[in-house]
């Protein structure tokens, strides 16, 4: 890879860029500065979903940009209160109403299960995915993907559906960097993808000296070495920034690569960094409400 936009080609043959730009809290008040900004920027590789409140903005700054939709790659999904086949499908036409488009590239399952006690998660993720696979049939969707899914959960629709997921999106970073889950993605053929790339280490003195270390021995920052972690392992990153400077800076990891024996030194840090939830395990506050 060489830039931001060069792609990976997934396993239904979609190509997508190897880095995206998050759009989680990129609101800004109400404008469509952010995403405006990221586009200038260079990327063209946009992650949304429903919960985030972030869909009408990226619409209306893709089409102020001037540039064809067909030149951006866009991933929504549909949250936990969305799931099931009727749901999904009313879920899908209210993001693309507010897309203002009339087809998405990456449509995901955000959580695997509506909420950590639902013994009948199985059934209601295949009812979701075969609203899904209707609208791929459609030609509404260009992929279908998953969200936090572990492998137990991709394991489901692997036997049971008729078309595989193409991507999951995952936590990860140094300090929690999914080694099974996504091990398990590599070798099934789903191109993983990591939300929250950058990590929200501060407070590991382990991570932290290892990620300084780095970033002086390649002269690079904190940010990239994570980046440039997650691009060496094959994973997609989708870091969200709200200006420029961390946007270029973050686009600039193509010029250098990490050590073999540096990759490896970053997915065996301690797995303390971990800021989500887990789906099948909710914490007492955090039942209903998982992270974003
Ligand atoms: N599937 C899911 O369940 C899920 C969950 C969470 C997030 N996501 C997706 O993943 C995207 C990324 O995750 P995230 O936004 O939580 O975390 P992130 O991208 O890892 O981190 C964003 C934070 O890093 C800062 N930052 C960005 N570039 C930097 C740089 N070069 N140097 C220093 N700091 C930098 C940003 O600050 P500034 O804003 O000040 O630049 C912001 O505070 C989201 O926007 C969303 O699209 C998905």
């Amino acid at each position: 890879m060489k830039s931001v936009n060069d792609t990976y080609t997934l396993n239904n043959g979609l190509k997508i860029p190897c880095m995206g730009f998050g759009t989680y809290k990129a609101k800004d008040g109400k404008s469509t500065e952010i995403i405006g900004t990221a586009i200038r920027a260079g990327y063209r590789f946009f992650d949304t979903a429903s919960i985030y409140e972030t869909e009408r903005l990226l619409g209306q700054a893709i089409r102020e940009s001037g540039i064809p939709r067909e030149e951006f790659v866009i991933a929504s999904k549909l949250w936990i209160d969305e799931m099931g086949y009727e749901q999904a499908k009313k879920a899908f036409a209210a993001s693309l109403e507010r897309l203002g488009t009339d087809y998405l590239d990456l449509y995901l399952i955000h959580w695997p299960r509506s909420n950590a006690a639902d013994p009948d998660w199985r059934t209601l993720d295949l009812e979701t995915w075969r609203a899904l696979e209707e609208l791929y049939d459609e030609g509404k969707i260009r992929a279908l993907g998953c969200s936090n899914f572990l492998p137990h959960h991709l394991e489901n629709l692997m036997v049971n559906a008729r078309v595989k997921p193409a991507v999951n999106q995952l936590e990860i970073h140094p300090g929690y960097s999914q080694e099974a889950a996504v091990a398990y993605c590599l070798a099934q053929g789903i191109r993983p993808m990591a939300w929250a790339p950058l990590g929200r280490f501060r407070d590991n003195p382990i991570v932290n000296e290892a990620l300084g270390q780095m970033a002086e021995k390649y002269g690079k920052s904190v940010a990239q070495i994570c980046l440039r972690f997650e691009l060496e392992k094959g994973i997609i990153p989708i870091p969200k920034a709200s200006g420029m400077e961390h946007m270029k800076n973050n686009m600039d990891i193509f010029d250098f690569s990490l050590s073999a024996e540096d990759v490896w030194v970053l997915s065996c840090m301690p797995q303390t960094a971990w800021i989500g939830q887990h789906p099948d395990f909710a914490l007492p506050d955090k039942k209903s409400n998982p992270q974003q």
